[in-house]
């Protein structure tokens, strides 16, 4: 597969105060036809336990971007923290009770530096693309959408209304409000990935009722045009977090969030 950092990506870190660099790698799989003997080897680099719930997918897309985002992990924790590791001691992967990929950081405690100590990463997948993300000192959560109308909703009317309790009346508006149906479809697929940002970079997996968390835009900017978010939680607003918005291609958006490490869900916070 073509790996792209992209470029924008890179404004993450800036916003963010933290040092400029790859900070979202993405790898496009739409055209990736391994041959059976280049597979295997990938798949012989991941645990036992990633690479049997990966011969489960049932379409070869599916298992292609899971072991793809098991892959961007595993480098990204080699280069990040697996260098500081003497011998033949590795970082060792794990997930949390609610499935965040993770590193256990306690057990590393003395070996990362101080810099790395809240070291995290955060892998997702859809459509064309898998992406992944880290960060050394915030929490980071990525999410890839693909604009499409899942196969079975006549309209989109009917699959705004299977929707409706995931957003707030002021996110429908907005949604709404963007203009043309591809509009709509574009501006909802952004709230979307920006919801499942903040829910990936807590840890919290499905259990945060999603209709407490609110985005909305700088003044004047519209949905499907923004480049970056803001939020609120039960109406507190989530000051200190950071939400990027970009689009690899025009079928897909990708947003990274990032927050402060106390933030974490517990299940995910323990582990530091
Ligand atoms: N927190 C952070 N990351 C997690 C996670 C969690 N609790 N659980 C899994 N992940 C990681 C894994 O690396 C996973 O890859 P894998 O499936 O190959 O192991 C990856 O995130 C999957 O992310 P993504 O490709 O974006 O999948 P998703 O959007 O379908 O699922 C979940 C993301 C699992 C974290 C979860 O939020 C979910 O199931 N959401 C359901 C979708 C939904 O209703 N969203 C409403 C938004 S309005
Ligand atoms: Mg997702």
């Amino acid at each position: 597969p073509s790996m792209a950092g992209i470029a924008a990506a890179n404004n993450v870190e800036e916003a963010a105060g933290g040092p400029v660099g790859r900070v979202c790698t993405l790898v496009n799989v739409s055209n990736w036809e391994p041959s059976a003997e280049a597979y295997n080897v990938l798949l012989g680099m991941i645990s036992e336990k990633e690479k049997n719930r990966i011969k489960k997918f049932r379409f070869p897309i599916d298992a292609h971007r899971s072991l793809l985002g098991r892959l961007l992990i595993r480098d990204c924790v080699e280069e990040n923290i697996g260098r500081h590791f003497p011998g033949v001691r590795k970082p060792v992967l794990t997930r949390t009770s609610h499935n965040k990929p993770i590193v256990n950081m306690l057990e590393c405690a003395n070996i990362v530096s101080q810099d790395k100590k809240r070291f995290n990463f955060n892998v997702s997948h859809h459509g064309s693309w898998v992406a992944s993300t880290f960060h050394n000192s915030r929490i980071v959560g990525v999410d890839v959408m693909k604009y499409e109308r899942p196969k079975g909703c006549k309209d989109l009317g009917e699959y705004f209304r299977l929707m409706k309790s995931s957003f707030l009346e002021k996110e429908w508006k907005l949604i709404r409000g963007s203009g043309n149906e591809k509009n709509q479809l574009v501006s909802f697929y952004r709230f979307w990935a920006l919801k499942e940002s903040y829910i990936k970079a807590v840890g919290v997996g499905l259990g945060l009722k999603l209709d407490r968390l609110e985005f909305f835009f700088d003044d004047g900017v519209q949905p499907h045009q923004a480049t970056k978010a803001h939020a609120r939680l039960d109406g507190q607003p989530l000051s200190s977090w950071e939400f990027v918005i970009f689009e690899p291609d025009e079928a897909h958006c990708i947003v990274v969030g990032t927050g402060p490490w106390e933030h974490a869900d517990d299940e995910f916070g323990k582990h530091f």
